[in-house]
């Protein structure tokens, strides 16, 4: 039913730091720009992270933080009076956008509701695609999107079962797998991304990180290089995770949550796809979360020496374009090949 995460609303008192994060930082396009608001591309869509200055942001039943949003995709304008009815079947307040929302989110029609923890979630379909070029904010090779929407996003969540039941139930992601240690997590997708959204068990409802693919290593590599330089940049150090294979790391932004900079993201199989618990934590190396209680991140390290100690490791995830394969005769390393999955 939802397709894709389209786009973010980010509420912030800190316009100034995140123009500068936004596109001078992480490489996104500021397309417009205004007193109370910030709007950024990130491929062919006229818009995909909006950031409305504290002040002129509604005030919420549940206070500032709830006051950002999530855009998710639908098909069409039937797929959206859909999971406006299936919604309302449910028990949840639907109301359809004005036209001048709808307007300003560069959407056809969109409709808004929250989630059991609060979040201002908007489902739409029509997005308009820019009649020209991406120019990223810096040299970047750009953003993977597309049919695997802008990202995902990892929410803390306080009371997980409400939150789980609605992502699963009422709005029809599925599970990809779980884990329970070092850290309580849940892991959905709605396409081939493994994830668009996470629930991280938490003693408060808040957003945890977004995260945003490159198309390029490097372009991971070298804004890791511009975080290194900053005291305090830094929320997670690079590393790669077990379940969606990818190779980020997680800066701090402007707000008061990570933004998740990653690259080799796997596609599933989605019609064949088994959820399962994850019992090496959520990264095959690295990923030092400084975020982490000190028991916690001991808990960390053990899981990830054992990821070592039994030697977990998954291919490189690629997209046509940014790799060339290797030549050269290695019989050593042939064999290996030859007798990998042989038990
Ligand atoms: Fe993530």
């Amino acid at each position: 039913m939802i397709e894709a995460l389209g786009y973010v609303g980010v509420t912030s008192g800190k316009l100034e730091e995140w123009e500068s994060f936004g596109a001078r930082w992480l490489g996104l396009q500021l397309v417009e720009k205004s007193a109370s608001s910030l709007r950024f591309r990130m491929d062919d869509r006229k818009q995909r992270v909006i950031v409305t200055g504290a002040r002129d942001a509604p005030a919420g039943d549940h206070g500032r933080e709830h006051d950002q949003f999530f855009g998710w995709e639908v098909r069409d304008a039937a797929a959206l009076d859909a999971l406006a009815g299936r919604l309302e079947g449910k028990g949840v307040q639907v109301a359809r956008v004005s036209r001048a929302i709808a307007d300003a989110r560069r959407v056809r029609d969109a409709i808004t509701f929250r989630d059991p923890a609060g979040h201002v979630l908007e489902a739409f379909h029509g997005a308009e695609v820019a009649d020209t070029a991406f120019v990223p904010g810096k040299p970047i090779s750009g953003f993977r999107t597309g049919a695997l929407g802008m990202g995902h996003v990892v929410l803390r969540v306080k009371n997980l079962q409400p939150m789980i039941r609605f992502y699963q139930d009422t709005l029809g992601f599925k599970l990809s797998d779980f884990a329970l240690t070092p850290f309580v997590a849940y892991f959905f997708h709605t396409n081939p991304r493994h994830h668009s959204i996470a629930l991280i068990k938490s003693d408060r409802d808040a957003i945890h990180h977004l995260m945003v693919e490159m198309c390029s290593l490097d372009d991971v590599g070298q804004t890791y290089d511009l975080a290194l330089a900053e005291p305090g940049r830094i929320g997670t150090t690079l590393g790669r995770h077990t379940n969606d294979h990818v190779t980020s790391f997680y800066a701090t932004t402007p707000s008061d949550f990570m933004m998740e900079c990653g690259w080799g993201g796997r596609t599933l199989d989605v019609a064949n796809w088994q959820p399962h618990e994850m019992h090496y934590g959520t990264s095959l190396w690295g990923h030092e979360r400084t975020w982490l209680p000190p028991d916690k991140m001991a808990e960390a390290h053990a899981l990830r020496a054992k990821a070592a100690a039994d030697a977990q490791r998954e291919p490189l995830q690629v997209m046509p374009g940014n790799h060339v394969m290797s030549h050269g005769v290695c019989p050593w390393w042939d064999k290996v090949k030859a007798n990998a999955g042989k038990g």
